[in-house]
């Protein structure tokens, strides 16, 4: 393999073979192609695009570069839901322990906060004794004996995309529909599933502000992962506003919980949380149709058994017994909760999403460098959704801070992401698009 030629032919438009994109893969793992080349063409890639072979091709390599799981032994299905990302995203959350709650199996291997989106593994860490990186023995236990665990990324499992993405990051070379539909399910596939659920985000807190844009994504990603041999619909789901009332990391933990315990179930996020389950359910064959599949699901809500799995994941994986029963008492709050009340009352007409994302990566909550440590207790809750009137009586938000300065910073910019009165944007429906193959 010469890997300025394989760049020499993406650069001037040629489809690529898939040989000669297993050897440029092979090449990223062991260090025969330098960062020079992986950059080169991963820029060549970025304005001569892949197409549904290149990608399939690309996206099988990756997977191949490490360890890829295998589920022999599981008793049923083994599923898995993945979203592109967004603010106030606690879908995995609910999604994983209901799916086990119904006989899946969810081994999920989730992401760290990226931007101005919260990562499902820094949320878990904020339960006090939770491994996100346990051996891969324990992570089987517990997927075998509860039916999910909900861990982070490990190195052994597709280290070529790891290497390409590091230096996607730094090349301007993310933007890729191509690059990113290989990279999420190269993951995805080494996690050795039967089927997935993909949640592509749409909206000004998501990656793809526009809807062409998302429909190009979630089309590509549903085609390569069916075309890699494994079933996959996506959704495309509303991102102009928070799904939950909560972003951050213990507020969205202490959400989740509310959401199993039926404290409070928010409709949007119910939409979305019983869409994607639904669709597991029956890719999953667990369910026979739709109808079916809700009634299941609304159930293992209803008798608890969600709840149930989602406190048995976490003892299983270091953390404290009984957390449903009294979260709080295990995890931290701020030490400051201050409503950020409006500069005028009205009606909330629209809402700079990823601005609110940014809120919390400037509260410490996020990180703005991949190795930066975070403050889980910091967030924002009871946030105002489009629509709500907001006044003396009803804040924008709750800010959860260490420090004063923290607080008048976040006034500043909560109140800078919200617009109050004016012509309303309609609200969008929660899930906006099905995407199968
Ligand atoms: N998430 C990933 O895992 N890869 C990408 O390229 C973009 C988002």
């Amino acid at each position: 393999m010469i890997p300025q030629e394989i760049i020499r032919a993406k650069r001037d438009g040629h489809e690529l073979g898939a040989d000669d994109i297993a050897a440029f893969t092979a090449g990223l793992t062991n260090d025969k192609v330098t960062e020079g080349q992986a950059a080169a063409f991963a820029m060549a890639v970025y304005f001569n695009g892949l197409n549904i072979a290149e990608r399939v091709a690309l996206t099988k390599a990756m997977r191949d570069s490490g360890t890829v799981l295998r589920w022999d032994d599981m008793p049923g299905p083994v599923l898995d839901k993945h979203s592109t990302g967004g603010v106030g995203d606690t879908v995995s959350l609910m999604v994983a322990p209901m799916i086990a709650a119904c006989g899946g199996y969810v081994p999920m291997i989730s992401g760290r906060g990226l931007g101005h989106t919260g990562g499902t593994s820094d949320k878990f860490e904020s339960i006090p004794g939770y491994v996100t990186t346990p051996s891969m023995d324990a992570f089987k236990a517990v997927v075998r004996d509860v039916g999910c665990a909900v861990i982070g990324s490990t190195p052994d499992l597709a280290p070529a995309d790891r290497r390409l993405y590091g230096i996607r990051d730094v090349t301007a070379t993310i933007e890729s529909i191509g690059l990113i539909t290989a990279s999420i399910l190269s993951k995805k596939l080494a996690g050795g599933l039967q089927a997935l659920v993909m949640d592509v985000k749409c909206g000004s807190g998501a990656f793809m502000t526009t809807l062409p844009k998302a429909r190009e994504l979630a089309q590509s990603i549903a085609k390569v992962a069916t075309g890699a041999g494994l079933p996959t619909t996506a959704f495309i789901t509303d991102m102009d506003q928070p799904l939950a009332n909560a972003a951050g990391n213990t507020v969205e933990v202490a959400y989740a919980i509310d959401y199993l315990t039926g404290t409070r179930r928010e409709q949007r996020m119910h939409e979305v949380v019983m869409a994607l389950s639904t669709e597991l359910l029956l890719l999953g064959k667990l369910s026979k149709s739709k109808a079916a599949a809700r009634t299941q699901l609304q159930a293992a809500l209803d008798s608890g058994a969600a709840a149930e799995r989602f406190d048995k994941m976490v003892a299983g994986l270091g953390g404290p017994k009984n957390v449903i029963e009294d979260p709080w008492k295990h995890m931290t709050r701020a030490p400051q909760q201050v409503a950020i009340a409006p500069l005028h009352a009205g009606p909330v007409t629209a809402i700079d999403n990823r601005a609110v994302g940014m809120v919390v990566v400037a509260l410490g909550g996020g990180r703005t460098r991949p190795q930066d440590p975070i403050d889980h207790a910091v967030g924002l809750t009871s946030l105002a959704a489009i629509g709500d009137t907001v006044g003396p009586d009803r804040p924008l938000a709750i800010v959860h801070a260490r420090t004063d300065g923290q607080v008048a910073e976040a006034t500043n910019l909560v109140r800078a992401a919200y617009r109050v009165g004016g012509r309303a944007k309609p609200t969008r429906a929660a899930v906006l698009d099905r995407i199968t193959v």
